[in-house]
C-alpha cells in the first residue's frame, strides 16, 4: 500500500500578511495556488490513501484539497512531527509506504517523486531520503553521514554546530517512510531543541539508532526543492515554472515572442503555429487551437479557442470562440458567450453571455449582453442592447442578414427578425419582423437663418 502526507498546516509567517485566513499554501503562481501543484505532482503515484494537513488558514487550504484528498487537522503546530502524528488515527499500524511532502514547494516534479518512490522499493529501505547538495544550505536540515557515508541524522540550522553548519547537503523535506516504523518512533521524538519543537527529522535518528535502513537520493536539480516562505520566493518559483511551462510549448510548435511576457497556466493547452505575443496572460483550464495570434496584451481565463483566430490587446473570460475571428484591440468578451467564426468583434466592444453566428460584424463601440445574433448580421458603431431594467435581465435575438445603424439603442425583450434594416439612432423596445425597415427616432427640422438670429438674441 502507499500512502502520502502533505504537510501544509504551517503559519507562513514571512509571508507577512493581514489576512489571518489565508494559509501560505493558499498563494498561488500563474492562477493555480502552491498545494494544488503539490497535488498534481503526486497525481501520477496511484497512491492508495492521500493526507493533507491543514491548520493555519486551514479552511482555505482545505476548500482547495478536500476534493482530492483527506484532510487531517492540526489545530496547533508544534512542528513537523507533531503534523505527522496528527495522522496517526488514520494510518498508524498499516503495512506500506507513505510519502511526506510539504505543501510549499511547487516545483517539486512527478518524476522526482516517482524515482524516490522506486529507489525506496527497489532498495526495500526503511526510510529513503531526497536530499540535496546546494550552494548556500542555510536555513534547511542538515545531512549528517556516517563513515560508511550512510544517512544516521538530520541536524536543524538552529541545533546544528559550526562544523555541521558548513555541510552543503540538506534535507529537502520529502521521504518515504516505512508506514508502520514511522508511527512507532514518531512516539519517541520530544521536542527538547532550539525551537521547542516535534521535529519530524528527529525519526531519521531513531531509525539510525534501530539499525533500519536508510537510502538517500540526491537531487541533481536542487532548483525543485525550493519552497516558498516569503513573497521574494514566491516571485522565484512563478518565474521558474513560468519558464517551464513556456519551454515546453515552444518546444511543441507554439511561438512565445518574449518567454518572460508570456502567463500561461499550467492546464492550459495550446495548439502549434500559435503565436503568444508580449504581455499575455493564459489561465485556468484554456484551450487554444492552432496557428491563433494572441495578444500584445491580452488576457484569456477558461477560454476554448479554435484556430486562426486574432485576440489583441484583449480580455476574453469562460468563454467559447471557433476559427477565424478577429478580437480587438480593447474588447471585452465576458461569461458563457459563443462566437462562432469568421466574426468580427473590434475596438471597445463588450458582449456577455452572448451568442454570435458565422460572419456577424461589430466592429466598434458596442455592447452586447443576453443577446444572439445570426448569420452574417452587421452593427454600426455604438449599438447597446440595453438587457438590464433595473431588476431582470432580458434578451434580444437578431436574425440574419440585418443591417443595424450606428446609435441604435435595443432595449430588451426585443425579437429583430432576418433580413431587417434598423435606422441609425433608434431606440427600439418592440419586435421587427423579416424584411421590415425598424425606425424609432423624431424626424429632423431644420430654422433656416438661425445661426444669425441667436447672434442677435445675445447681443453680439
Ligand atoms: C523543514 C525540515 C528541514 C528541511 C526543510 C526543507 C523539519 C524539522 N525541518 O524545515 O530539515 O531542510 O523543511 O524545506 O522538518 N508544517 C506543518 N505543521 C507544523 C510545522 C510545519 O504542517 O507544525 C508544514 C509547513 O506548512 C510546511 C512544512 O511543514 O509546509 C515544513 O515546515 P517549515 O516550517 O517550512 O519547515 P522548515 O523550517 O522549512
Ligand atoms: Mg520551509
Amino acid at each position: 500500500m502507499r500512502y502520502s502526507i502533505v504537510m501544509a498546516a504551517g503559519k507562513g509567517t514571512r509571508m507577512k500578511s493581514l489576512d489571518v485566513n489565508k494559509s501560505k499554501v493558499a498563494y498561488s503562481i500563474l492562477g493555480v495556488p502552491l498545494v494544488q501543484y503539490v497535488l498534481d505532482a503526486l497525481k501520477p503515484l496511484t497512491l492508495d490513501q492521500s493526507i493533507t494537513i491543514v491548520g493555519f488558514g486551514g479552511e482555505t487550504t482545505k476548500a482547495i484539497v478536500e476534493q482530492q484528498t483527506e484532510v487531517v487537522w492540526q489545530r496547533e503546530q508544534k512542528g513537523t512531527g507533531h503534523a505527522i502524528m496528527q495522522c496517526a488515527p488514520i494510518l498508524e499500524g498499516k503495512q506500506g509506504l507513505t510519502l511526506i511532502v510539504s505543501g510549499d514547494t511547487p516545483l517539486l516534479t512527478a518524476e522526482t517523486l516517482q524515482k524516490l518512490v522506486k529507489k525506496h522499493e527497489n532498495e526495500q529501505s526503511d526510510l529513503t531520503i531526497l536530499t540535496s547538495i546546494v550552494p548556500n544550505p542555510k536555513g534547511y536540515g542538515r545531512i549528517l553521514r556516517n563513515s560508511e557515508q550512510r544517512v544516521e541524522a538530520i541536524v536543524e540550522q538552529a541545533d546544528a554546530s559550526q562544523v555541521q553548519l558548513a555541510i552543503q547537503e540538506v534535507n529537502t523535506g520529502v521521504y518515504v517512510f516505512d508506514n508502520v516504523k514511522l508511527f512507532e518512533e514518531l512516539k519517541n521524538i520530544t521536542p527538547s531543541n532550539k525551537q521547542g519543537e516535534y521535529y519530524l527529522t528527529d525519526v531519521i535518528k531513531l531509525f539510525s539508532n534501530k539499525k533500519y535502513k536508510i537510502s538517500a537520493e540526491i537531487l541533481s536539480n536542487y532548483e525543485e526543492m525550493l519552497g516558498i516562505n516569503d513573497r521574494v520566493q514566491l516571485a522565484e518559483a512563478a518565474k521558474i515554472l513560468q519558464k517551464r511551462i513556456n519551454e515546453n510549448h515552444m518546444r511543441s510548435g507554439v511561438t512565445i515572442e518574449v518567454l518572460d511576457q508570456a502567463f500561461i497556466g499550467p492546464y492550459v493547452t495550446i495548439g502549434p503555429d500559435t503565436c503568444i505575443k508580449p504581455g499575455t496572460t493564459i489561465l485556468g483550464k484554456s484551450t487554444i487551437g492552432e496557428a491563433n495570434t494572441i495578444g500584445p496584451q491580452s488576457t484569456l481565463e477558461d477560454v476554448s479557442l479554435g484556430k486562426r483566430n486574432t485576440i489583441t490587446q484583449s480580455k476574453i473570460l469562460r468563454s467559447s470562440l471557433l476559427d477565424d475571428n478577429q478580437v480587438g484591440p480593447f474588447a471585452h468578451i465576458r461569461e458563457h458567450s459563443v462566437i462562432h467564426n469568421h466574426i468580427r468583434i473590434g475596438n471597445y466592444v463588450e458582449v456577455k453571455k452572448s451568442v454570435l453566428h458565422d460572419g456577424v460584424k461589430a466592429s466598434h463601440l458596442t455592447y452586447l449582453g443576453d443577446t444572439e445574433i445570426f448569420e452574417n448580421t452587421n452593427l454600426g458603431a455604438g449599438v447597446i442592447t440595453a438587457n438590464y431594467d433595473g431588476h431582470q435581465k432580458h434578451k434580444t435575438i437578431i436574425g440574419k442578414d440585418v443591417f443595424v445603424g450606428s446609435g441604435v439603442t435595443i432595449i430588451a425583450p426585443v425579437t429583430i427578425g432576418d433580413r431587417v434594416i434598423i435606422a441609425a439612432g433608434s431606440t427600439i423596445t418592440e419586435d421587427i419582423l423579416t424584411g421590415e425597415l425598424g425606425i424609432a427616432r423624431s424626424k429632423q427640422t431644420n430654422k433656416p437663418n438661425y445661426y444669425d438670429e441667436w447672434l442677435k438674441k445675445i447681443g453680439k
